[in-house]
Parts: structure tokens; C-alpha cells; sequence
């Protein structure tokens, strides 16, 4: 209409405010751009902050590097997400990270040496989670033997004021070149050792893998 003024509807309601409040329209647009920020920075905190994670992981054979993809994949999903081989990790980049997943193979019952050293030199930051993922040829150890080989993550965590999350396992075949030393060290005939071979070959498997992304689904919350 000529000679009418048009405003847009978040003028008319800081029009109504000034009114109702009997304040300078000047003030009021102030304290509407401060409402608006502070609702951007709330929704911010409550859903939308995205935390830096680090799959990392010490792998001979593939087997755990393929888990270490799974997960990576999964935390990828929500988060900004880095894999990367153990040896590429500096200590003091750890403290960059909110969340980290470490994964190792078993060797002797033991997490990998590699892994070991890595988790004693670690220069944690603040407020860091950390979970743990294992392979290993036998097809499934106990809870309490689980318990023993996740000590040394579970150790560092207390240590560096980390949150530890939890330890993903499963199998992974034994390369072949250590067949038969394994065998001849378990005292197995050639029938048992063929059938364990047969158990194993094939892990970790595309169900390992879905396992280890739900459990990342899981721990990341
Ligand atoms: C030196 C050595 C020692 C191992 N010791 C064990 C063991 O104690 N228990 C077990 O279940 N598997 C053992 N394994 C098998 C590996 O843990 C398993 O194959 C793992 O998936 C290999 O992972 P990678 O391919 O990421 O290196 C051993 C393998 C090696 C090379």
C-alpha cells in the first residue's frame, strides 16, 4: 500500500516488546540479536558439537587394521574422525583428541609391544574418553582373561585421568607363515590344527566388523 510501512515479522515483534516493555527500539534490537546468539550457542552445546576422534592401531597382518577401518567408519558418521597407524600418532597429538579408540593384536597373551610403549608415553588433554579393540587367532578368550589383557589401557587411562570406555575383541586368523610353530607349541595333531584353521580363517569377518561399528556406535554415545 503507498505510503505504508513494511516490516518483517521479527521487527513487529521487537516493535511489540519495545511497546511492551516501554523501551528504545535501539535497546531492544540489541537484546533480540543477543537472545538469538545465545539460543544459536545453546542448541550448539546441546546437540551439535562435534568431537575429534582417533582410531589408531598397531596391525602385522590386516586384522586388526580392518576393525580399525569399521570403527573409524562409524565414528566418521557423527564426528571428526582420523585413522591412523600407531607409528604416525606423535604422544603430544593424543591431547588433540576427545575420543580415542587403540586397537592391537594379542601377542603371547599380551597386547602388542608397540601398543604397550605407546600407551605408557601418552600426553593426555582434558576431559579425553578412551576405549580399547583386540584380534586374536583363538576364538574367544573368557572375561577374565579379557579383563587382564585390557589392563594396560585401562592402567593408562587411570594414570592420565582418561575415561575408559571399554575394549571391543574378536578373531583374526593366524598368518600363515606362524601355522606351524602355533601347532607344534599346542602340542595339536594335524586333524585339530586343520579344524582350528578352518575356525579361524575368514576373521576377522563382515559380522566382526558390523560388531565392532556397533560397538563404537555404542561407546561414543
Ligand atoms: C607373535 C604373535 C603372537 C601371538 N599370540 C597370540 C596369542 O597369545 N593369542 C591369540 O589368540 N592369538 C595370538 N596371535 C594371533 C594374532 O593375535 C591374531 O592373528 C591377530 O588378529 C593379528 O592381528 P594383525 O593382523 O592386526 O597383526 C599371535 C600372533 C603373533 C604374530
Amino acid at each position: 500500500m503507498a505510503g505504508s510501512v513494511e516490516w518483517d515479522d521479527a521487527e513487529i515483534d521487537q516493535r511489540l516488546l519495545a511497546r511492551v516493555l516501554g523501551s528504545d527500539i535501539k535497546n531492544i534490537h540489541a537484546v533480540w540479536v543477543n537472545l538469538r546468539y545465545c539460543v544459536f550457542i545453546v542448541n550448539l552445546i546441546k546437540g551439535g558439537y562435534i568431537m575429534k576422534v582417533l582410531v589408531t592401531y598397531f596391525s602385522q597382518s590386516g586384522n586388526t587394521e580392518k576393525i580399525a577401518k569399521g570403527i573409524w567408519e562409524e565414528a566418521s558418521q557423527a564426528n571428526e574422525a582420523d585413522l591412523k597407524k600407531l607409528e604416525d600418532v606423535a604422544a603430544e597429538d593424543f591431547a588433540g583428541y576427545d575420543f580415542i579408540f587403540i586397537g592391537s593384536p594379542l601377542h603371547s597373551a599380551n597386547l602388542a609391544a608397540p601398543v604397550k610403549a605407546f600407551l605408557t608415553n601418552i600426553q593426555a588433554g582434558s576431559d579425553q574418553k578412551m576405549a580399547g579393540f583386540i584380534t586374536h587367532s583363538a576364538p574367544a578368550y573368557p572375561d577374565q582373561d579379557m579383563d587382564a589383557f585390557t589392563e594396560p589401557i585401562k592402567a593408562a587411562c587411570k594414570e592420565k585421568g582418561i575415561e575408559y570406555k571399554g575394549c571391543f575383541d574378536c578373531q583374526g586368523a593366524l598368518t600363515e607363515s606362524m601355522h606351524e610353530a602355533v601347532q607344534k607349541k599346542h602340542n595339536l595333531s594335524d586333524e585339530q590344527w586343520a579344524g582350528m584353521v578352518k575356525q579361524m580363517t575368514g576373521h576377522p569377518n563382515e559380522e566382526d566388523v558390523a560388531n565392532a561399528k556397533a560397538c563404537a556406535k555404542e561407546v561414543l554415545g
